[in-house]
């Protein structure tokens, strides 16, 4: 059983299993160059070759505990139809969303068009550098897939007034996202996920009046998808209000936590499996800096299954060397 497994499944307390949200981008010098000979960001996911290669950059450098495919959650709606690009210094730019359009896919094409990202897990997998190492798939949630179909960019700190005019389509295209979601959870488990993470990283738009509707019915059913499917399941609702109120209703195996949220207060109230937290500007800073922060995160968790993890992704600025001591810290913690 890898540490992750051994952790999440065991409750192993010796173990403090790590890897990186954002381990496989920008700040890897490996990784620009790559990229600026492929400027179509799509594209190079749906390229298993490079998309492969690009998930092991990381693992190639450091002993870290997983590997995260290298993929966006925005292709799922760029599958389904909406077209999505990637602007540089701006994020994802969407179409308009195509409600009529996006309910004529069916299974089959939509496997078929994704099958680039399944073959670039398989490649992963085969890999020796993911021996005793797990390989992460992943899904947007629901809702923040659809913050990003209407709001066709990122949002602003508040949504738009009339982000909720049109309940039909909202209920519409949550019921065609679960249904594709789950396929394609499916699909990266068939070839080789062996954990599956569900970020919402607009999980703290929303009103508590709103959470049932838009975040817990749909995310719990993503959820119990991926039990049925005895793989475990990370959720990482990014800045929510109550965290202890989600892990009650959506009781994922892991609950990753933001670097907001207070760890100490998570641990008194959350008795499962606990991933991230750590800010990624502290990896902007010194070393001694890095060490006193890893270390609180380390010791506020010593007796709780903990995975070392970001409170959000690894920033594009970011020293590698900082990564490098970071994990090396972790390990021999
Ligand atoms: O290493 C990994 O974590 C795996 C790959 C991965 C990417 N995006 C690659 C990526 C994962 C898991 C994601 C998830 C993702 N994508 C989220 C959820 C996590 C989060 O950050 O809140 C969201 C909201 C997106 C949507 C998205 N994709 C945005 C807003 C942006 C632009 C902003 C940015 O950080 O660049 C992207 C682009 C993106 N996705 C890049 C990478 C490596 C940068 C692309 C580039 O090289 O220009």
């Amino acid at each position: 059983m890898t540490p992750i497994q051994k952790c999440i499944r065991k409750k192993e307390l010796s173990l403090k299993p790590i890897w990186l949200m954002r381990q496989a981008g920008r700040y890897l010098p490996e990784f620009r160059k790559l990229r600026k000979l492929n400027t179509n960001f799509i594209k190079l996911c749906l390229n298993s070759n490079l998309s492969s290669k690009i998930t092991l950059q990381p693992l190639k450098r450091f002993n870290l505990d997983a590997a995260i495919i290298f993929s966006d959650i925005l292709i799922v709606p760029y599958v389904l139809g909406q077209s999505v690009e990637f602007k540089k210094d701006f994020g994802p730019k969407l179409n308009n969303l195509d409600l009529e359009k996006i309910s004529q896919n069916k299974e089959l094409d939509f496997s078929k068009k994704l099958l680039p990202v399944y073959q670039s897990i398989e490649k992963v997998n085969k890999s020796e550098l993911i021996l005793q190492k797990d390989i992460i798939g992943f899904v947007g949630a629901p809702w923040t897939l659809l913050v990003y179909m209407i709001n066709k960019c990122s949002p602003k700190k508040k949504l738009e007034e009339n982000f909720f005019k049109d309940k039909n389509l909202i209920k519409e295209t949550l019921l065609i996202l679960e249904k594709f979601l789950k396929i394609h959870i499916k699909n990266q488990i068939k070839y080789g996920a062996t954990i599956i993470q569900i970020f919402d990283s607009w999980a703290g738009l929303l009103e508590d009046k709103n959470l049932q509707d838009y975040i817990y019915t749909p995310t719990l059913n993503l959820v119990n998808f991926v039990k049925s499917l005895n793989v475990p399941v990370v959720c990482f609702p990014r800045e929510i209000k109550n965290y202890k109120e989600y892990c009650k209703i959506i009781k994922p195996d892991v609950i990753n936590i933001d670097y907001k949220i207070n760890p100490e207060t998570i641990r008194k109230e959350i008795d499962i499996v606990i991933q991230g937290g750590l800010d990624p500007k502290i990896l902007l800073t010194n070393k001694d800096k890095l060490k006193v922060e890893a270390k609180k995160y380390l010791e506020i968790f010593k007796d709780h299954p903990y995975i070392f993890n970001l409170g959000h992704g690894v920033l594009p600025e970011t020293d590698p060397q900082m990564v490098d001591y970071l994990i090396k810290f972790v390990k021999s913690y």
